[in-house]
Protein backbone atom coordinates (compact mmCIF):
# COMPACT_ATOMS: atom_id res chain seq x y z
CA UNK A 1 0.00 0.00 0.00
CA UNK A 2 1.32 3.31 -1.16
CA UNK A 3 1.18 6.80 1.03
CA UNK A 4 -1.65 8.70 -0.60
CA UNK A 5 -0.76 12.70 -1.60
CA UNK A 6 -3.98 13.34 0.36
CA UNK A 7 -3.16 10.73 3.38
CA UNK A 8 -2.85 13.56 6.00
CA UNK A 9 -6.53 13.72 6.80
CA UNK A 10 -7.26 10.29 6.84
CA UNK A 11 -7.39 7.42 9.42
CA UNK A 12 -8.33 4.69 7.55
CA UNK A 13 -5.96 3.10 4.61
CA UNK A 14 -7.84 3.61 1.27
CA UNK A 15 -9.68 0.14 0.49
CA UNK A 16 -8.34 -1.84 -2.86
CA UNK A 17 -11.73 -2.08 -4.66
CA UNK A 18 -12.22 1.44 -4.27
CA UNK A 19 -8.74 2.08 -5.79
CA UNK A 20 -9.63 0.05 -8.64
CA UNK A 21 -12.58 1.74 -9.33
CA UNK A 22 -11.55 4.94 -9.09
CA UNK A 23 -8.01 4.52 -10.98
CA UNK A 24 -7.32 5.94 -14.48
CA UNK A 25 -4.20 5.47 -15.10
CA UNK A 26 -5.08 2.65 -17.34
CA UNK A 27 -6.68 5.12 -19.97
CA UNK A 28 -4.85 8.45 -19.12
CA UNK A 29 -1.74 7.40 -19.26
CA UNK A 30 -1.23 8.56 -23.00
CA UNK A 31 -1.58 12.22 -21.31
CA UNK A 32 2.00 10.83 -19.80
CA UNK A 33 4.53 13.07 -22.35
CA UNK A 34 2.06 16.64 -22.26
CA UNK A 35 1.89 15.96 -18.48
CA UNK A 36 5.85 15.69 -18.39
CA UNK A 37 6.31 18.77 -20.77
CA UNK A 38 3.01 20.83 -18.21
CA UNK A 39 5.46 20.27 -15.33
CA UNK A 40 8.46 21.23 -17.12
CA UNK A 41 7.01 24.60 -17.94
CA UNK A 42 5.24 25.02 -14.47
CA UNK A 43 8.57 24.19 -12.94
CA UNK A 44 10.02 27.61 -14.80
CA UNK A 45 7.04 29.54 -14.12
CA UNK A 46 7.65 28.90 -10.10
CA UNK A 47 11.12 29.59 -10.69
CA UNK A 48 10.07 33.12 -12.06
CA UNK A 49 8.60 33.86 -8.89
CA UNK A 50 10.78 32.40 -6.65
CA UNK A 51 9.25 29.39 -5.95
CA UNK A 52 12.08 27.49 -6.88
CA UNK A 53 15.89 28.06 -7.27
CA UNK A 54 17.51 27.88 -10.21
CA UNK A 55 19.52 25.17 -8.80
CA UNK A 56 16.34 23.17 -7.90
CA UNK A 57 14.80 24.25 -10.97
CA UNK A 58 17.67 22.79 -13.13
CA UNK A 59 17.23 19.64 -11.03
CA UNK A 60 13.87 18.90 -11.53
CA UNK A 61 14.27 19.66 -15.44
CA UNK A 62 17.49 17.00 -15.65
CA UNK A 63 14.58 14.92 -13.81
CA UNK A 64 11.60 15.91 -16.18
CA UNK A 65 13.86 15.30 -19.10
CA UNK A 66 15.27 11.63 -18.40
CA UNK A 67 11.67 10.69 -17.59
CA UNK A 68 10.55 12.20 -20.99
CA UNK A 69 13.41 10.31 -22.94
CA UNK A 70 12.37 7.22 -20.85
CA UNK A 71 8.71 7.23 -21.81
CA UNK A 72 9.80 7.64 -25.49
CA UNK A 73 11.96 4.44 -24.90
CA UNK A 74 8.78 2.70 -23.50
CA UNK A 75 10.35 2.51 -20.10
CA UNK A 76 7.89 4.17 -17.76
CA UNK A 77 5.95 1.71 -15.31
CA UNK A 78 2.65 3.35 -14.38
CA UNK A 79 0.83 2.03 -10.95
CA UNK A 80 -2.48 1.62 -10.50
CA UNK A 81 -2.24 2.55 -6.40
CA UNK A 82 -1.02 5.82 -7.97
CA UNK A 83 -4.44 6.68 -9.38
CA UNK A 84 -4.15 8.56 -12.35
CA UNK A 85 -1.22 9.85 -14.50
CA UNK A 86 -0.32 12.96 -12.40
CA UNK A 87 0.44 11.09 -9.31
CA UNK A 88 2.30 8.38 -11.35
CA UNK A 89 4.48 11.22 -12.91
CA UNK A 90 4.81 13.17 -9.64
CA UNK A 91 6.01 9.68 -7.87
CA UNK A 92 8.38 8.81 -10.76
CA UNK A 93 10.01 12.06 -10.45
CA UNK A 94 10.44 11.77 -6.67
CA UNK A 95 12.53 8.80 -7.47
CA UNK A 96 14.63 11.32 -9.66
CA UNK A 97 14.96 14.43 -7.78
CA UNK A 98 12.95 13.83 -4.19
CA UNK A 99 11.07 16.30 -2.84
CA UNK A 100 11.37 18.54 -5.15
CA UNK A 101 8.99 16.60 -7.12
CA UNK A 102 6.11 18.00 -4.33
CA UNK A 103 7.35 21.40 -4.68
CA UNK A 104 6.23 21.96 -8.23
CA UNK A 105 2.74 21.21 -7.14
CA UNK A 106 2.73 24.50 -5.45
CA UNK A 107 -0.40 26.57 -6.81
CA UNK A 108 -1.22 24.38 -9.25
CA UNK A 109 -4.10 21.37 -8.79
CA UNK A 110 -5.02 18.26 -10.80
CA UNK A 111 -7.80 19.75 -11.81
CA UNK A 112 -6.53 22.72 -14.16
CA UNK A 113 -4.01 19.86 -14.69
CA UNK A 114 -5.99 17.28 -16.85
CA UNK A 115 -7.86 20.32 -18.47
CA UNK A 116 -4.34 21.16 -19.70
CA UNK A 117 -3.25 17.58 -20.49
CA UNK A 118 -5.99 16.67 -22.41
CA UNK A 119 -6.38 19.94 -24.59
CA UNK A 120 -2.70 19.52 -25.46
CA UNK A 121 -3.50 15.65 -26.09
CA UNK A 122 -6.20 16.69 -28.37
CA UNK A 123 -4.71 19.90 -29.95
CA UNK A 124 -2.17 16.59 -31.65
CA UNK A 125 -4.60 14.53 -32.29
CA UNK A 126 -6.43 17.44 -34.13
CA UNK A 127 -3.68 17.87 -36.37
CA UNK A 128 -3.43 14.00 -37.22
CA UNK A 129 -7.00 14.19 -38.08
CA UNK A 130 -6.22 16.76 -40.41
CA UNK A 131 -3.52 14.50 -42.26
CA UNK A 132 -5.95 11.67 -42.23
CA UNK A 133 -8.64 13.60 -43.52
CA UNK A 134 -6.49 15.36 -46.63
CA UNK A 135 -5.63 12.30 -47.50
CA UNK A 136 -8.93 11.05 -47.66
CA UNK A 137 -10.20 13.70 -49.92
CA UNK A 138 -7.31 13.38 -51.66
CA UNK A 139 -8.36 9.68 -52.98
CA UNK A 140 -11.70 10.89 -53.82
CA UNK A 141 -10.03 12.96 -56.17
CA UNK A 142 -7.43 10.62 -57.92
CA UNK A 143 -10.59 8.76 -58.21
CA UNK A 144 -12.86 11.15 -59.40
CA UNK A 145 -10.01 11.84 -61.95
CA UNK A 146 -9.38 8.30 -62.95
CA UNK A 147 -12.85 8.16 -63.49
CA UNK A 148 -13.82 11.40 -64.99
CA UNK A 149 -16.50 10.93 -67.99
CA UNK A 150 -18.53 8.36 -66.88
CA UNK A 151 -21.79 8.28 -66.17
CA UNK A 152 -23.96 6.73 -63.70
CA UNK A 153 -27.78 6.97 -62.35
CA UNK A 154 -28.17 9.44 -59.90
CA UNK A 155 -30.84 8.80 -57.05
CA UNK A 156 -32.86 10.43 -54.76
CA UNK A 157 -35.32 7.99 -52.81
CA UNK A 158 -33.01 5.51 -54.12
CA UNK A 159 -34.48 5.13 -57.45
CA UNK A 160 -32.88 6.36 -60.49
CA UNK A 161 -33.45 9.96 -61.22
CA UNK A 162 -31.25 11.67 -63.29
CA UNK A 163 -27.77 10.97 -65.15
CA UNK A 164 -24.64 12.39 -63.43
CA UNK A 165 -21.04 12.01 -63.69
CA UNK A 166 -19.87 9.52 -61.19
CA UNK A 167 -16.85 12.07 -60.71
CA UNK A 168 -19.56 13.99 -59.73
CA UNK A 169 -21.26 11.95 -57.04
CA UNK A 170 -17.59 11.03 -55.42
CA UNK A 171 -16.74 14.90 -55.53
CA UNK A 172 -20.15 15.23 -52.85
CA UNK A 173 -17.42 13.35 -50.28
CA UNK A 174 -15.19 15.35 -51.24
CA UNK A 175 -16.96 18.85 -50.57
CA UNK A 176 -18.08 17.08 -46.97
CA UNK A 177 -14.89 16.65 -45.79
CA UNK A 178 -13.37 19.71 -46.87
CA UNK A 179 -16.15 21.42 -45.09
CA UNK A 180 -15.30 19.23 -41.63
CA UNK A 181 -12.13 20.66 -42.33
CA UNK A 182 -12.74 24.15 -41.84
CA UNK A 183 -14.71 23.49 -38.64
CA UNK A 184 -11.56 21.16 -37.46
CA UNK A 185 -9.34 24.33 -38.20
CA UNK A 186 -12.35 26.54 -36.71
CA UNK A 187 -12.14 24.81 -33.68
CA UNK A 188 -8.98 25.21 -33.42
CA UNK A 189 -9.22 28.75 -31.56
CA UNK A 190 -11.59 27.47 -28.80
CA UNK A 191 -9.21 24.38 -28.30
CA UNK A 192 -6.02 26.05 -28.16
CA UNK A 193 -6.69 27.91 -24.70
CA UNK A 194 -4.46 27.14 -21.56
CA UNK A 195 -6.30 26.47 -18.07
CA UNK A 196 -3.33 25.74 -16.27
CA UNK A 197 -2.87 28.76 -13.71
CA UNK A 198 -6.58 28.24 -12.77
CA UNK A 199 -5.55 25.61 -10.02
CA UNK A 200 -8.09 23.89 -8.26
CA UNK A 201 -11.05 26.50 -9.44
CA UNK A 202 -10.17 29.64 -7.56
CA UNK A 203 -7.23 30.47 -9.05
CA UNK A 204 -3.67 30.54 -8.31
CA UNK A 205 -2.40 31.81 -5.07
CA UNK A 206 0.90 32.39 -6.50
CA UNK A 207 1.45 34.73 -9.27
CA UNK A 208 2.27 32.69 -11.91
CA UNK A 209 2.77 34.13 -16.22
CA UNK A 210 -0.25 32.22 -16.96
CA UNK A 211 0.21 34.07 -20.33
CA UNK A 212 3.97 32.98 -20.66
CA UNK A 213 3.34 29.55 -19.29
CA UNK A 214 0.32 29.22 -22.27
CA UNK A 215 2.35 30.01 -25.26
CA UNK A 216 5.41 27.81 -23.75
CA UNK A 217 2.82 25.02 -23.87
CA UNK A 218 1.76 25.80 -27.22
CA UNK A 219 -1.87 27.53 -26.60
CA UNK A 220 -2.48 30.80 -28.22
CA UNK A 221 -4.16 32.22 -25.16
CA UNK A 222 -5.08 31.75 -21.62
CA UNK A 223 -8.77 31.14 -20.18
CA UNK A 224 -9.90 33.81 -18.54
CA UNK A 225 -12.55 32.54 -15.96
CA UNK A 226 -10.65 29.77 -13.43
CA UNK A 227 -13.81 27.93 -12.40
CA UNK A 228 -14.84 27.36 -16.39
CA UNK A 229 -11.55 26.28 -16.48
CA UNK A 230 -11.67 23.38 -14.77
CA UNK A 231 -15.59 22.59 -14.93
CA UNK A 232 -16.01 22.34 -18.36
CA UNK A 233 -15.62 19.86 -21.37
CA UNK A 234 -16.77 21.62 -24.22
CA UNK A 235 -13.78 21.46 -26.13
CA UNK A 236 -14.05 17.63 -26.09
CA UNK A 237 -17.61 17.82 -26.91
CA UNK A 238 -16.67 20.10 -29.70
CA UNK A 239 -14.47 17.62 -30.73
CA UNK A 240 -16.42 14.10 -30.17
CA UNK A 241 -19.45 16.22 -32.59
CA UNK A 242 -17.03 16.82 -35.22
CA UNK A 243 -16.05 13.38 -34.93
CA UNK A 244 -19.57 12.27 -35.43
CA UNK A 245 -20.32 14.18 -38.73
CA UNK A 246 -17.10 12.73 -40.47
CA UNK A 247 -18.40 9.20 -38.86
CA UNK A 248 -21.93 9.74 -40.18
CA UNK A 249 -20.57 11.04 -43.67
CA UNK A 250 -18.13 7.65 -43.79
CA UNK A 251 -21.17 5.76 -43.45
CA UNK A 252 -22.87 6.89 -45.86
CA UNK A 253 -20.20 6.08 -48.23
CA UNK A 254 -19.45 2.84 -46.98
CA UNK A 255 -23.40 2.35 -46.89
CA UNK A 256 -23.36 2.97 -50.86
CA UNK A 257 -20.21 1.26 -51.45
CA UNK A 258 -21.87 -2.34 -50.10
CA UNK A 259 -25.02 -1.81 -52.13
CA UNK A 260 -22.53 -0.84 -54.99
CA UNK A 261 -20.72 -4.01 -54.29
CA UNK A 262 -23.99 -6.26 -54.25
CA UNK A 263 -25.20 -8.54 -57.58
CA UNK A 264 -28.16 -6.17 -57.75
CA UNK A 265 -25.95 -2.84 -58.47
CA UNK A 266 -22.31 -4.29 -59.10
CA UNK A 267 -21.37 -1.05 -60.13
CA UNK A 268 -17.91 -1.53 -58.31
CA UNK A 269 -15.31 -3.55 -57.81
CA UNK A 270 -13.53 -3.92 -53.99
CA UNK A 271 -9.74 -4.84 -54.24
CA UNK A 272 -9.55 -8.67 -52.57
CA UNK A 273 -7.02 -7.86 -50.26
CA UNK A 274 -10.00 -5.24 -48.81
CA UNK A 275 -12.88 -7.80 -48.78
CA UNK A 276 -12.76 -11.21 -46.77
CA UNK A 277 -14.97 -14.65 -47.64
CA UNK A 278 -17.57 -16.72 -45.53
CA UNK A 279 -16.84 -19.89 -43.82
CA UNK A 280 -19.42 -21.98 -44.95
CA UNK A 281 -20.32 -20.37 -48.51
CA UNK A 282 -17.00 -20.40 -50.99
CA UNK A 283 -18.45 -18.23 -53.42
CA UNK A 284 -18.39 -15.16 -51.23
CA UNK A 285 -16.82 -12.07 -51.31
CA UNK A 286 -17.75 -9.40 -48.59
CA UNK A 287 -17.20 -5.41 -47.83
CA UNK A 288 -16.29 -6.11 -44.60
CA UNK A 289 -14.39 -3.23 -44.22
CA UNK A 290 -17.05 -0.94 -45.23
CA UNK A 291 -19.60 -2.54 -43.49
CA UNK A 292 -17.07 -2.03 -40.14
CA UNK A 293 -16.80 1.54 -41.26
CA UNK A 294 -20.94 1.97 -41.11
CA UNK A 295 -21.13 -0.17 -37.87
CA UNK A 296 -18.11 2.05 -36.35
CA UNK A 297 -20.04 5.43 -36.96
CA UNK A 298 -22.49 3.59 -34.62
CA UNK A 299 -19.36 3.65 -31.70
CA UNK A 300 -18.81 7.07 -32.38
CA UNK A 301 -22.17 8.66 -32.30
CA UNK A 302 -22.40 6.60 -28.71
CA UNK A 303 -18.87 8.40 -27.80
CA UNK A 304 -20.33 11.96 -28.68
CA UNK A 305 -23.69 10.71 -26.41
CA UNK A 306 -22.06 9.67 -23.42
CA UNK A 307 -20.02 12.91 -23.59
CA UNK A 308 -23.01 14.90 -23.53
CA UNK A 309 -24.71 12.75 -21.23
CA UNK A 310 -21.75 13.40 -18.77
CA UNK A 311 -21.62 17.00 -18.72
CA UNK A 312 -25.77 17.59 -18.28
CA UNK A 313 -26.50 18.82 -14.46
CA UNK A 314 -22.94 18.69 -13.89
CA UNK A 315 -22.98 21.06 -10.68
CA UNK A 316 -19.56 23.63 -11.09
CA UNK A 317 -16.58 23.15 -10.39
CA UNK A 318 -14.50 20.36 -10.85
CA UNK A 319 -16.37 16.95 -10.54
CA UNK A 320 -14.76 13.62 -10.24
CA UNK A 321 -17.35 12.57 -13.21
CA UNK A 322 -15.29 14.02 -15.66
CA UNK A 323 -12.43 11.52 -15.11
CA UNK A 324 -15.12 9.88 -17.39
CA UNK A 325 -14.76 12.03 -20.61
CA UNK A 326 -11.34 10.44 -21.71
CA UNK A 327 -12.63 6.87 -22.42
CA UNK A 328 -15.17 7.84 -24.79
CA UNK A 329 -12.87 10.49 -26.22
CA UNK A 330 -10.40 8.16 -27.18
CA UNK A 331 -12.28 5.87 -28.33
CA UNK A 332 -14.16 8.58 -31.29
CA UNK A 333 -10.64 9.44 -32.14
CA UNK A 334 -9.39 6.03 -32.40
CA UNK A 335 -12.42 4.54 -34.43
CA UNK A 336 -12.43 7.95 -36.40
CA UNK A 337 -9.25 8.06 -37.74
CA UNK A 338 -8.90 4.00 -38.63
CA UNK A 339 -11.87 4.56 -40.70
CA UNK A 340 -10.83 7.29 -42.57
CA UNK A 341 -7.63 5.00 -43.18
CA UNK A 342 -9.54 2.16 -44.43
CA UNK A 343 -11.67 4.30 -46.29
CA UNK A 344 -8.82 6.22 -48.11
CA UNK A 345 -7.68 2.48 -49.17
CA UNK A 346 -11.02 1.89 -50.47
CA UNK A 347 -11.57 4.60 -52.29
CA UNK A 348 -8.02 4.10 -53.94
CA UNK A 349 -8.71 0.46 -54.77
CA UNK A 350 -11.73 0.76 -55.90
CA UNK A 351 -12.79 -0.48 -59.46
CA UNK A 352 -15.74 1.20 -61.30
CA UNK A 353 -17.97 -1.16 -63.90
CA UNK A 354 -18.36 1.78 -66.05
CA UNK A 355 -20.81 -0.45 -68.92
CA UNK A 356 -22.73 -1.98 -65.99
CA UNK A 357 -22.99 1.69 -64.73
CA UNK A 358 -24.16 3.05 -68.18
CA UNK A 359 -26.35 0.26 -69.05
CA UNK A 360 -29.10 1.88 -66.62
CA UNK A 361 -29.09 5.03 -68.41
CA UNK A 362 -30.97 3.52 -70.93
CA UNK A 363 -33.72 2.20 -68.66
CA UNK A 364 -35.56 4.54 -65.86
CA UNK A 365 -36.95 7.26 -67.88
CA UNK A 366 -34.16 9.31 -66.63
CA UNK A 367 -34.25 12.16 -69.25
CA UNK A 368 -38.26 12.79 -68.37
CA UNK A 369 -36.59 16.23 -66.82
CA UNK A 370 -35.24 16.93 -69.95
CA UNK A 371 -38.39 17.02 -71.99
CA UNK A 372 -39.96 19.15 -69.25
CA UNK A 373 -37.55 21.70 -69.73
CA UNK A 374 -37.68 21.09 -73.58
CA UNK A 375 -41.12 22.98 -73.60
CA UNK A 376 -40.60 25.00 -70.77
CA UNK A 377 -37.98 26.74 -73.66
CA UNK A 378 -40.85 26.43 -76.13
CA UNK A 379 -43.17 29.07 -73.42
CA UNK A 380 -44.76 26.29 -71.41
CA UNK A 381 -44.84 26.98 -67.57
CA UNK A 382 -42.99 24.39 -66.29
CA UNK A 383 -45.52 22.75 -63.91
CA UNK A 384 -47.59 22.15 -67.04
CA UNK A 385 -44.87 21.10 -68.94
CA UNK A 386 -43.69 18.77 -65.76
CA UNK A 387 -47.60 16.83 -66.22
CA UNK A 388 -47.67 16.52 -69.94
CA UNK A 389 -44.04 14.52 -69.85
CA UNK A 390 -45.65 12.41 -66.89
CA UNK A 391 -48.34 11.49 -69.44
CA UNK A 392 -45.93 11.07 -71.77
CA UNK A 393 -43.70 8.56 -69.77
CA UNK A 394 -46.52 7.02 -68.85
CA UNK A 395 -47.90 6.08 -72.97
CA UNK A 396 -43.79 5.13 -72.97
CA UNK A 397 -44.41 3.07 -70.23
CA UNK A 398 -47.57 1.34 -71.53
CA UNK A 399 -45.74 0.73 -75.15
CA UNK A 400 -42.76 -0.62 -73.74
CA UNK A 401 -40.55 1.88 -74.81
CA UNK A 402 -38.02 4.52 -74.38
CA UNK A 403 -38.84 7.84 -74.40
CA UNK A 404 -36.24 8.76 -77.54
CA UNK A 405 -37.98 5.50 -79.04
CA UNK A 406 -41.10 7.11 -79.34
CA UNK A 407 -42.02 9.13 -83.30
CA UNK A 408 -42.09 12.77 -83.71
CA UNK A 409 -46.01 12.23 -84.37
CA UNK A 410 -46.55 10.34 -80.78
CA UNK A 411 -44.29 13.48 -78.63
CA UNK A 412 -47.04 15.90 -81.06
CA UNK A 413 -49.98 13.77 -79.52
CA UNK A 414 -48.85 15.65 -76.16
CA UNK A 415 -47.84 19.05 -77.73
CA UNK A 416 -47.38 20.57 -80.84
CA UNK A 417 -44.12 22.52 -79.62
CA UNK A 418 -42.20 19.24 -80.45
CA UNK A 419 -39.82 19.38 -83.48
CA UNK A 420 -37.04 16.71 -84.62
CA UNK A 421 -34.13 18.36 -81.81
CA UNK A 422 -36.31 16.57 -79.00
CA UNK A 423 -33.54 13.35 -79.72
CA UNK A 424 -30.80 15.82 -79.30
CA UNK A 425 -32.38 16.46 -75.70
CA UNK A 426 -32.94 13.05 -75.46
CA UNK A 427 -29.35 12.12 -74.93
CA UNK A 428 -27.10 11.47 -71.57
CA UNK A 429 -24.46 13.62 -73.20
CA UNK A 430 -26.76 17.06 -73.92
CA UNK A 431 -28.68 16.53 -70.32
CA UNK A 432 -24.92 16.60 -68.48
CA UNK A 433 -24.18 19.41 -70.61
CA UNK A 434 -26.90 21.50 -69.76
CA UNK A 435 -26.35 21.45 -66.38
CA UNK A 436 -23.14 24.01 -66.54
CA UNK A 437 -24.73 26.01 -63.24
CA UNK A 438 -21.92 26.36 -60.70
CA UNK A 439 -21.78 23.15 -58.73
CA UNK A 440 -23.77 21.18 -61.59
CA UNK A 441 -22.28 17.75 -62.91
CA UNK A 442 -21.77 19.25 -66.28
CA UNK A 443 -18.18 17.95 -67.48
CA UNK A 444 -16.89 21.44 -67.37
CA UNK A 445 -17.96 22.38 -64.03
CA UNK A 446 -16.70 18.60 -62.93
CA UNK A 447 -13.59 19.31 -64.51
CA UNK A 448 -13.30 22.60 -62.23
CA UNK A 449 -14.52 21.14 -59.24
CA UNK A 450 -11.61 18.69 -59.45
CA UNK A 451 -8.91 21.49 -60.50
CA UNK A 452 -10.01 23.63 -57.11
CA UNK A 453 -9.87 20.62 -55.26
CA UNK A 454 -6.58 19.91 -56.09
CA UNK A 455 -5.44 23.02 -55.49
CA UNK A 456 -7.00 23.35 -51.70
CA UNK A 457 -5.10 20.48 -50.98
CA UNK A 458 -2.48 22.04 -52.17
CA UNK A 459 -2.81 24.42 -50.11
CA UNK A 460 -3.88 22.67 -47.02
CA UNK A 461 -0.97 20.84 -47.43
CA UNK A 462 1.49 23.35 -47.22
N1 LIG B 1 -7.84 11.71 -12.92
C1 LIG B 1 -8.57 12.91 -12.75
C2 LIG B 1 -9.42 13.21 -14.01
O1 LIG B 1 -9.14 12.68 -15.02
C3 LIG B 1 -7.66 14.06 -12.52
C4 LIG B 1 -8.21 15.12 -11.67
C5 LIG B 1 -8.49 14.61 -10.30
N2 LIG B 1 -8.81 15.67 -9.40
C6 LIG B 1 -9.22 15.41 -8.20
N3 LIG B 1 -9.46 16.42 -7.46
N4 LIG B 1 -9.42 14.21 -7.77
O2 LIG B 1 -10.35 13.98 -13.96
Amino acid sequence: MSEKAWGGRFEEETNTFFEEFTESISFDHVLAPFDLKLNLAYAEALKEIGILTEEEFDIVKKGISELIEEYEKGKLSFKKEYEDVHMNIERLLYEKVGELAYKIHTGKSRNDQVATDLRMYLMEKRKELKKRLIEFMESLVSKAEEYFGVVMPGFTHLQHAQPVLFSHWLMAYYEMMRLHLERLEDFKKRLSLCPLGSAAFAGSGFPINRKKLARTLGFSDIILNSVYAVSSRDFVLEFAFILSLIMLDLSRLAEEMVFWMSEEFSFIELPDKFCSGSSIMPQKKNPDAAELTRGKAAVVIGNLFQLLALIKNLPLSYNRDLQEDKPPIFSAIHQTLACLKMMTLLVSGLKVKKERMEKFLKTGYLLATEVADYLVLKGVPFRKAHHITGKIVLYAEKQGKALEELKLEEFKKFSELFEKDIYKWLTVEHALKRRKVAGGTAPSQVKKAISRAKKELKNWRG
